[in-house]
């Protein structure tokens, strides 16, 4: 079997910090939310992966993810020349894909189940498409599947105003080389684009055989701010592990699972876990409370942060005030005022989201 993994896209709603990034490279714990979805691949037995990219942020995708002997993975570029639909991206994949069953990931979803069940089910059971649903209590902002007791897929509706269940189609499916025939067969949707789910209904409809299961745990999309700081707060509650590198003071405090990178330098500061600190950062007279990463070559002086993600090279120097449920870009700059602030001063790139709280 193998696999693709969908990194191109638009990524409108995680702006600005698209305008200069691919949304897959966001990380989450200081790591890639793209390299999660490669992992939990290779972990479910596939290698030979294909990784769709699109002209303005592939060269990134390809120079930080690699040729994917760091995961013990082949890993191929395919790319997609406009972000025209994910079942526009498994036909610019099929070159790639043949005739080979195929796992397809959306490169910005995070999930905590093992995938290897499904692939086995999805091969024993000798499906055309096995779709993977997760209970949620806002269908109506998803796809959504109508399945029967036996797990078979009767109908996908997407974003449906009366919602048919409760299930939501996560970003990862599975498809037999039948898909192909579904993708060639249907029409771009009213957006304009060619829609998985008119492929899968496709499918349904033929008939072919289309099953679902659901997910056990979490599943999350991180295409906006608030989903990514969740993202954020699970991976460091469920998966850190304390390691203290780097020069910590004696006037610092670390309680609980704290990670600090090499040559990051913690001074007078106090650090309540979980928190990631990457490497050659340098914080002084800082407070960094609970369900906080901090990217590499960061800078905090004077600052006080909380359910935080601040990118590589930030700067974040004499705000007293508590920056909580903040994302801050990278080599983005936030300096203080030096006594009560008069004014405010701003350089703020398209999109951008301030709120004095
Ligand atoms: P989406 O989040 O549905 O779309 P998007 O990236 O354009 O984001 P937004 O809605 O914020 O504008 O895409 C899911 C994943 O699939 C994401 O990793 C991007 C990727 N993708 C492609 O690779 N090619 C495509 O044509 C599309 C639409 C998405």
């Amino acid at each position: 079997m193998k696999a693709i993994i969908l990194s191109g896209g638009k990524g409108t709603r995680l702006r600005p910090l698209t305008y200069t990034g691919a949304k897959q490279l966001v990380p989450v714990a200081n790591k890639p939310i793209l390299w999660y979805g490669i992992e939990a691949i290779v972990a479910a037995g596939i290698t030979d992966i294909g990784i769709i990219i699109s002209p303005e942020t592939g060269q990134e995708v390809k120079t930080k993810t690699g040729n994917g002997d760091r995961f013990g993975a082949k890993i191929s570029y395919i790319l997609q020349d406009k972000p025209a639909g994910l079942a526009h991206a498994v036909k610019v994949a099929q070159p790639f894909l043949g005739d080979s069953p195929f796992l397809m990931y959306l490169g910005d979803n995070l999930v905590q189940s093992d995938l290897h069940l499904f692939c086995e089910q999805f091969t024993t059971r000798n499906l055309d498409a096995l779709t993977l649903l997760c209970s949620v209590e806002n269908p109506s902002a998803f796809g959504v599947a109508k399945v029967d007791d036996d797990g078979r897929v009767l109908q996908l509706v997407e974003k449906p105003k009366v919602p048919p269940s409760n299930l939501a189609l996560v970003g990862i499916y599975l498809f037999s080389n039948a898909v192909h025939h579904a993708i060639a067969s249907i029409q771009p949707s009213a957006r304009g684009e060619l829609e998985i789910t008119d492929a899968i209904q496709y499918l349904i409809d033929q008939p072919k055989k289309v099953e679902a299961r659901q997910l056990e745990g979490w599943w999350l999309d991180t295409g906006k701010k608030d989903d990514l700081l969740e993202a954020n707060r699970i991976i460091l509650d469920t998966c850190l592990q304390a390691a203290v590198g780097g020069e910590v003071d004696e006037q610092s405090q670390v309680i609980g699972r704290v990670q600090i990178g090499s040559g990051s330098k913690i001074v007078n500061c106090t650090i309540r876990g979980p928190v990631t600190i990457g490497s050659n950062c340098h914080l002084e007279n800082c407070f960094i409370g609970p369900y906080s990463s901090v990217a590499d070559q960061v800078t905090l002086i004077d600052a006080d942060l909380e359910h935080s993600v601040i990118l590589q090279g930030a700067k974040v120097v004499g705000i007293h005030q508590r920056v909580v449920d903040s994302v801050i870009g990278q080599r983005a700059q936030l300096k203080e005022a030096p006594q009560r602030p008069k004014a405010l001063r701003f350089m703020i790139g398209d999109d951008s989201q301030i709120e004095l709280v």
